[in-house]
């Protein structure tokens, strides 16, 4: 089984709120590597899948906002603005689409984990991937970009 999953700067995306949810989700990944099936209730992994459920829909919810917030406050009409406006609202369905995904692959996971008698911790530390590393490393740039137009944008939406 793979080791737990230490923080790492590669999971952040550079807007403080979210970097929070980030480490949020790796502890309670964490949290279910270290639950031991065969010593432990049952209900204690029920439990543990549906804590990190629960901060999914809160972390994606609270992205999708403040994707959105940026899309509404980026100013679409100035010049030096525009391509950045471009490139988030271009962005901005597409990451959408991924979050859809990324809830449903955690649904099967757990669905399967459960079925099948295992915390399935690899998985999950692969699923974690296909979001903080994968899905938004885009994030990190725009919000690079957006902080250097918009100095106080970011700081603003927490
Ligand atoms: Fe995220
Ligand atoms: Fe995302």
């Amino acid at each position: 089984m793979a080791q737990e999953l230490a923080w790492s700067e590669a999971f952040a995306v550079g807007h403080a709120g979210l970097d929070e949810e980030h480490r949020a989700l790796v502890a309670a990944i964490n949290a279910i590597h270290r639950h031991d099936d065969a010593r432990q209730p049952r209900e204690q992994l029920e439990k543990l899948f549906a804590d990190l459920q629960a901060l999914v829909s809160k972390h994606i919810a609270h992205e999708d906002e403040v994707m959105r917030m940026i899309v509404a406050n980026v100013n679409s009409h100035e010049s030096a603005a525009s391509v950045l406006h471009h490139h988030w609202l271009e962005h901005l369905d597409k990451h959408l689409d991924e979050h859809d995904r990324w809830v449903a692959d955690l649904d099967a996971i757990v669905k399967r984990s459960l079925a099948q008698g295992g915390p399935a911790a690899d998985e999950l530390q692969h699923w974690f991937f296909s979001h903080a590393v994968k899905s938004d490393a885009p994030l990190k740039s725009l919000f690079q970009a957006t902080r250097q137009q918009y100095p106080k944008l970011i700081a603003q939406l927490s």
